[in-house]
C-alpha cells in the first residue's frame, strides 16, 4: 500500500530549480510495523504517531515531500527480513521507519547496514544494534532495552527492595532487559532470587510461572511483557492475589497506555519505568496528546510517541538537507528536540537516543487506571558497549 502524504508540492525528481538551488525531492518512507502477530496493536500505535507527526512537523516542506509505503513485518524476522529488502530495492525507499521487536531489527541488521538505506528505529531496543553491532544506517529515536531497565535496579534497590524475581518473555529483549535490571540491582547489594522465561509466542497461562515465582518467597516480582502478553500477564498475576505479598514491577510497557485501560483493576499498584508516560506535564506532551486524543479517541501512548517522534526527525533532517540525498542521511543523526516525552537527542557515539525514564505507578480510582510520575531520571545515555561507527 502506498500513501501521499501531502506536504508540500512534489514536482519530478531531478528538476534542478531556477538560480541553481537544491533540487525538490519526494522522500519516500518504507514503513516496517507488525499490524498482525503478537505485536499487532504496537504497529498501528507507532503508524498513528508517524503519521500525526508529519502532519505536525511537515507542514513547511516547501518543494520537498513524503510518500509512506507500508509493509506488515508479523513481528516475525525472516518475512520482515523480506519485506526490508524489497522496500529498499524494489520500491527504492529513502529511508525505513519503524521494527518493534528486537529479534526483528536483529535479522535486518546487516541488510541495513550493507545497503546505504538508513532505518530509523521507532520501538525495538536490541541493545547490540546501538552496541557492537552498531551501523551508520541504524538510528533509534525509541530506546534500548538497557536504558529503560538500568535506572530500576538501582531506584528499586534504593526504595528498600532487598531481593527480586525475574520475568519476561524467552527473546532478545527479554534477556536483555533482564539482564540490565539485574546488574544495577545487584550493584546495589539486591539478590536475584529466580528466573523464568516464558515463550514469547503462545504462552496464555502464566500460573506456572507465578507458582514458582511465589515459591522463591521474593521481596518484589520484575518484569518486562509487551502487547497481548501483558495484558494476560498483568490479569493473571492480578487473579493469583500474589500481589499484596509480592508487589509487581517492570520495563513499563507491562502497563503501557495502549492497554492498561484494558487491564483495569488488574494493573492497580503496579510501578513501572518508561521513556515516555503520557502524564507529563509540558506543552509538547499537551498538544501531541490533544490532538492525538481528537483523532483516535484514545490516550497516546509511548509507541505512539516514538513514530511521532520518527516523524519530527525525519522532517527535521529533510530540512536540513535541502534536496541532497547525503545530506540527508547525515542529518538524521544530529538531530535532537523536546518532544512529548520531554529532550531528546541523537547520540553520535551509537546512534541510540538519549532521554529521560519516568518512574511511574498504577492507580484503579473511580473505574480508571491514574498513571503517576514518581520520579524522573534525567538525561539517560548508554556506553558505547562496543559500538565504533
Ligand atoms: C523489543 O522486542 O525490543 C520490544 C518489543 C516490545 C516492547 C519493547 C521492546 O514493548
Amino acid at each position: 500500500m502506498r500513501t501521499r502524504v501531502k506536504l508540500g508540492v512534489a514536482v519530478a525528481a531531478g528538476l534542478l530549480l531556477a538560480g541553481g538551488q537544491a533540487m525538490a525531492k519526494e522522500y519516500k518512507v518504507g514503513v516496517l510495523l507488525p499490524f498482525s502477530g503478537v505485536y499487532a496493536g504496537l504497529g498501528s500505535h507507532i503508524e498513528n504517531g508517524f503519521k500525526l507527526g508529519l502532519e505536525h512537523y511537515g507542514a513547511d516542506l516547501g518543494e520537498n515531500s513524503v510518500t509512506i509505503v507500508r509493509s506488515d513485518t508479523e513481528a516475525k524476522p525472516a518475512a520482515s527480513l523480506a519485506k526490508a529488502k524489497k522496500m529498499v530495492l524494489q520500491d527504492k525507499v529513502d529511508v525505513l521507519m519503524g521494527v518493534v521487536s528486537s529479534a526483528v531489527l536483529g535479522g535486518m541488521r546487516d541488510f541495513v547496514h550493507n545497503s546505504g538505506t538508513p532505518l530509523i528505529v521507532a520501538n525495538a531496543g536490541n541493545d547490540h544494534m546501538t552496541g557492537e553491532k552498531c551501523s551508520p544506517n541504524i538510528i533509534r529515536v525509541s530506546f534500548s532495552n538497557s536504558q529503560i531497565n538500568r535506572p530500576v535496579g538501582t531506584w528499586l534497590a534504593n526504595q528498600g527492595v532487598k531481593s527480586a524475581y525475574l520475568m519476561a518473555p524467552d527473546y532478545a529483549a527479554g534477556h536483555q532487559m533482564m539482564e540490565a535490571f539485574k546488574s544495577t540491582f545487584t550493584a546495589a547489594g539486591g539478590k536475584i532470587v529466580g528466573e523464568a522465561y516464558p515463550p514469547l509466542k503462545g504462552t496464555k497461562d502464566y500460573g506456572p510461572y507465578i507458582t514458582a515465582a511465589k515459591a522463591a518467597q521474593p521481596d518484589a516480582i520484575y518484569t518486562f511483557f509487551a502487547g497481548g502478553a501483558a495484558i494476560t500477564f498483568v490479569k493473571q498475576y492480578h487473579d493469583f492475589g500474589v500481589k499484596k505479598d509480592i508487589p509487581l514491577y517492570g520495563a513499563g510497557f507491562l502497563t503501557s497506555a495502549a492497554y492498561v485501560h484494558v487491564q483495569g483493576e488488574a494493573a492497580d499498584g503496579t510501578v513501572a519505568a518508561l521513556h515516555y508516560v503520557p502524564a507529563i506535564d509540558t506543552p509538547e506532551n499537551k498538544k501531541f496528546q490533544d490532538a492525538y486524543q481528537a483523532a483516535h479517541g484514545k490516550t497516546g501512548s509511548e509507541f505512539a510517541v516514538a513514530g511521532y517522534d520518527a516523524a519530527h526527525l525525519i522532517v527535521q533532517a529533510i530540512k536540513q538537507a535541502d534536496g541532497d540525498e547525503e545530506a540527508f542521511k547525515a542529518a538524521l543523526s544530529k538531530v535532537q528536540f523536546n518532544g512529548p516525552r520531554g529532550p531528546l537527542r541523537i547520540d553520535p557515539a551509537t546512534n541510540n537516543v538519549v532521554q529521560n525514564i519516568y518512574l511511574f505507578k498504577n492507580e484503579f480510582k473511580d473505574g480508571k487506571v491514574v498513571q503517576t510520575i514518581l520520579d524522573t531520571i534525567p538525561d539517560v545515555q548508554d556506553a558505547p558497549n562496543g559500538c565504533s561507527m
